[in-house]
């Protein structure tokens, strides 16, 4: 019987769902918390008695990334792949996955010192948004109505131990009505689809900021778009296509 090993940081009612179904679907499955695990990564061919199979499920991003990368280097197949995981994380490597892909994404500028923000800045135009390259729930994702204003984010960002925040991120604040769409792809289908729309007084549309979701029943071009984004995260994955989420605003 096929061993199913789901890896959590925080347990959540999805993932005992996903060991339930992982049942029905006739696999062993269990649950492991990855927070308590000490691998031995010097031998890459022992498994630690992780089963056959693993989806990825802790929050954490570089949790999720390192131990993934582990489990693969153990020949363990993981549903959702390290380079998912690297590329849909990273704010960066995303949009220059879509934008090779031709797939439309807003204009979005790298400034790799602080002093050369504002000459991003004056190609992109005021009102801007500036994000650090991995995180989500909306945190540090702030616009910049003016020049001043982006002068102190950028000081405040100065401020931070990690060296990857000193790299800036910049973006054209893109007109959009109070909501945007979230689809999330499995395969080549969309799998749930929201509205999601921005609470009173903020302009992001994350539900960790109060945003509210509702269902939305998506239309062809939302459909098609949103599968080409996934595509683009796992293009030589034909056989479990990853749970892939996208942020798209049509
Ligand atoms: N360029 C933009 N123009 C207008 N609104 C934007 C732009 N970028 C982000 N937003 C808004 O800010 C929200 C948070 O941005 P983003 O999705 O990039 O951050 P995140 O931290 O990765 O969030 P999540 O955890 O939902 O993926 C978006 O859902 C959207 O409402
Ligand atoms: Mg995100």
């Amino acid at each position: 019987m096929l061993q199913l090993t789901i890896l959590f940081d925080r347990l959540r009612w999805e993932e005992k769902a996903l060991k339930k179904e992982g049942e029905n679907e006739g696999c062993e499955a269990s649950l492991l918390d990855a927070k308590g695990l000490v691998l031995e990564v010097s031998t890459p061919r022992k498994r630690n008695g992780l089963g056959d199979l693993a989806l990825q499920r802790c929050i954490s991003h570089y949790r999720a990334l390192y131990l993934t990368k582990i489990l693969e280097n153990m020949s363990l197949e993981v549903v959702n792949s390290s380079a998912v995981t690297e590329n849909c994380g990273n704010k960066l490597l995303t949009t220059l996955l879509l934008g090779k892909a031709r797939i439309p994404t807003p204009k979005t500028y790298i400034a790799l010192t602080p002093d050369t923000v504002p000459q991003a800045a004056e190609a992109l135009g005021f009102p801007l948004v500036m994000k650090p390259m991995t995180g989500s729930w909306g945190r540090m994702v702030s616009l910049a109505r003016d020049g001043e204003t982006l002068q102190s984010m950028v000081e405040l960002r100065e401020q931070l131990q990690n060296p990857a925040e000193h790299m800036y991120y910049l973006q054209e604040f893109v007109k959009r009505p109070p909501r945007d769409i979230r689809a999330v792809v499995a395969g080549d289908e969309i799998a749930a689809c929201v509205y999601r729309y921005a609470p009173e007084g903020e302009w992001r549309t994350n539900v960790a900021r109060g945003g509210i979701s509702k269902a939305f029943k998506p239309h062809g071009r939302v459909q098609g778009r949103a599968v080409s984004h996934a595509r683009q995260h796992s293009p030589q994955n034909n056989q479990v296509r990853p749970f892939t989420g996208q942020e798209v605003d049509w």
